[in-house]
């Protein structure tokens, strides 16, 4: 059995999965990153192997189809590659009313970031075990804690990898398994979302980070075996001020910033 140590990240070739496999990688951490097909995955990983002197593969999946979860972990298996840190980011956002999103488009965005992170974790657990002490970042959202409208199916699928990495963490620390989950705010990762974030109100402005800074805090608050990361400290200033305003004025408040938000999607702005 080999004894180099892997590092999985999904949704990897762009942004803030791209830029926690360059954080990673600047590390000297050997990488095997996932992607959809034809993302520019294998030119990422070859400029990685080159610039920071790690091994780095690449596999294109599409892991909201639940039979490549578990295509991507027999390739693993079988090219003897030993995963020590298994990083869930790939996540289909969305800021739309309810009734602009199609069936299709929920259930690949449930698929995607609540049943690919459940798969992936369940499949891994052996190795993880194997080949502790281990860890498991999962990229929840700051929108978990928040009812926000628009936000609705991303928000619950959200909140459900919140919990299940909270109640997880639990169970796997007597295994040398840690789980952590990090909750950012808006970061600029893909063109839809920064066009959003420029259009947005100055608070929502002020308090978007890019996927580059967010990367290691990420890493360093996993390294630390820390519950729940928030970057940034106007992110941590929202959720303090969160336990002690009054519900109906939360809801105002809310209301009022997500009302004015255009409507977007992972694949662009409606
Ligand atoms: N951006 C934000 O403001 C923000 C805030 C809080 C949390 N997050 C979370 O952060 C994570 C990353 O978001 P992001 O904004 O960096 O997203 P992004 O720029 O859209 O990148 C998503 C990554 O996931 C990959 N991907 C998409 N669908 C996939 C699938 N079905 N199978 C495998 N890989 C897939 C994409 O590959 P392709 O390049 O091939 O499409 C890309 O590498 C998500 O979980 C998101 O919910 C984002």
């Amino acid at each position: 059995m080999s004894n180099k140590l892997y590092t999985l990240i999904t949704g990897a070739s762009e942004g803030f999965g791209k830029a926690l496999a360059i954080e990673c990688a600047s590390r000297k951490m050997n990488l095997i990153l996932v992607a959809l097909p034809e993302s520019k995955l294998y030119f990422l990983a070859n400029a990685l192997m080159k610039k920071y002197k790690v091994e780095v593969t690449a596999i294109e999946m599409d892991l909201s189809q639940e039979e490549n979860c578990l295509k991507v972990f027999k390739r693993i298996e079988e090219m003897n590659l030993q995963v020590n840190m298994l990083i869930n980011n790939a996540g289909l956002g969305s800021t739309m009313l309810f009734k602009e999103g199609n069936l299709s488009f929920y259930q690949k965005q449930v698929k995607l970031n609540v049943m690919a992170t459940t798969f992936m974790t369940h499949l891994f657990f052996d190795t993880l075990k194997r080949n502790g002490p281990s860890y498991i970042l999962n990229v929840g959202s700051l929108c978990s804690f928040f009812y926000l409208m628009k936000k609705h199916v991303y928000g619950a699928t959200k909140s459900y990898i919140y919990f299940f990495s909270k109640s997880l963490r639990r169970e796997l620390k007597s295994e040398n398994i840690n789980v952590s989950v990090i909750c950012p705010g808006p970061m600029n990762t893909n063109q839809s979302v920064i066009s959003l974030n420029e259009a947005n109100n100055w608070l929502t402005r002020m308090s978007t980070m890019n996927p580059e800074e967010v990367a290691p805090i990420a890493l360093d608050g996993l390294l630390k075996r820390k519950e729940v990361i928030i970057p940034g400290q106007l992110n941590k200033v929202f959720l303090f001020i969160d336990t002690f305003l009054p519900e109906f004025i939360k809801k105002m408040i809310t209301n009022h910033q997500m009302k004015n938000i255009r409507s977007v999607t992972a694949f662009g702005i409606k």
